[in-house]
């Protein structure tokens, strides 16, 4: 997409005067605010309703900003240079001299950084003093933004500015390792945990499998569209729309597809905007066909299974 210098002026500007406004990037739309303000950091909490213990991801330019925050180890530097910029963030140890903002750590000792692949995120990024700090840009517990109409559709006139920057190309949320001993992936997301191994002679441990889903903390509702969900479905209700990953149905105005040819990566994509889409055609609920569980798809079917949990 096409940059636009006054937009990102603009940003800058509002940025600078400790306010929040949303950028885009290639995951999903972040709520961004300067790192190093606690004012600004607390705006992000209010605007979003998120919980102050839930800590927000970090976004930089590159590794030469980061040095003054974050220690970071040989295997960091491996995923660095074959991953970022992209849709990966990565638990490191905080310096105790970094001016990341306590609110946006929630004091915790580890932080979440990023640094995001999207042009206009990464022009803005790298004419700011500081790193943002940027949760998704939807309120607590909905479904992610991809677009800037999304974000104002959720909130309005509450927020100052929404820089435009077109539609998520991945369209799902980071995935989230914790590197500073044994990799560890505490959330599925936008980049496949197959081509992270790769890259990684120890083998990843995965926190959040959604398999796994065991006790009722880890499985509460999250990426909700606001109707219930039900997945792996082979019969749908009535009032129910109709979810499935590839466009070989009869033509219904209740079945909704994701992918004209089943391929993973463009169902990520139209994932959220479809979850969005149905919501606002008056649909009671939805029912999902079974998605094959590998490459993105273990990622949507990881949302899919905490956004059932209505
Ligand atoms: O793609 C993305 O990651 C998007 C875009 C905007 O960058 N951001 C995003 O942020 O999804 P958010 O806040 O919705 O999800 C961040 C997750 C939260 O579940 C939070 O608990 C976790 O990261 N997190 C943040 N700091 C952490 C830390 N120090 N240790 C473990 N988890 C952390
Ligand atoms: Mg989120």
């Amino acid at each position: 997409m096409k940059i636009n210098l006054a937009n990102i002026k603009k940003a800058k500007k509002l940025l600078n005067k400790n306010e929040c406004i949303a950028i885009p990037t290639e995951t999903v739309y972040g709520l961004a605010a300067n790192a190093y303000s606690d004012q600004a950091c607390k705006k992000i909490y209010k605007l979003k309703k998120r919980p102050k213990k839930n800590p927000l991801i970090i976004h930089y330019f590159n590794l030469k900003k980061l040095r003054k925050d974050c220690f970071y180890n040989n295997n960091f530097l491996r995923l660095y240079k074959k991953f970022c910029p992209g849709p990966i963030t990565f638990i490191l140890d905080l310096k105790k001299n970094s001016k990341i903002s306590k609110i946006a750590t929630n004091n915790k000792k580890t932080l979440a950084v990023r640094f995001p692949k999207h042009s206009i995120a990464r022009s803005l990024l790298k004419t700011l003093e500081y790193p943002l700090a940027a949760p998704s840009a939807n309120l607590s517990s909905k479904v992610s933004a991809v677009s800037s109409s999304d974000v104002k559709e959720d909130f309005g006139k509450k927020i100052k500015y929404v820089l435009e920057g077109g539609r998520s190309a991945i369209g799902l949320e980071s995935t989230i390792i914790d590197i500073r001993k044994k990799p560890k992936v505490l959330r599925l997301g936008g980049l496949t945990l197959g081509s992270i191994q790769k890259n990684l002679k120890e083998k990843i441990k995965i926190n959040n499998s959604p398999e796994k889903i065991t006790s009722p903390g880890q499985s509460k509702l999250h990426y909700s569209p606001g109707i219930p969900i039900r997945i792996n479905v082979k019969k749908i209700k009535k009032n129910e729309a109709l979810l499935f990953l590839k466009n070989n149905h009869k033509a219904n105005t209740n079945h909704f597809f994701l992918s004209k040819k089943g391929n993973l990566n463009e169902a990520a994509k139209n994932l959220y905007s479809t979850l969005r889409k149905i919501k606002k055609n008056k649909f009671k609920s939805i029912a999902v066909k079974k998605i094959p569980n590998k490459g993105l798809g273990k990622t949507i079917n990881d949302r899919l299974i905490r956004a059932s949990k209505f």
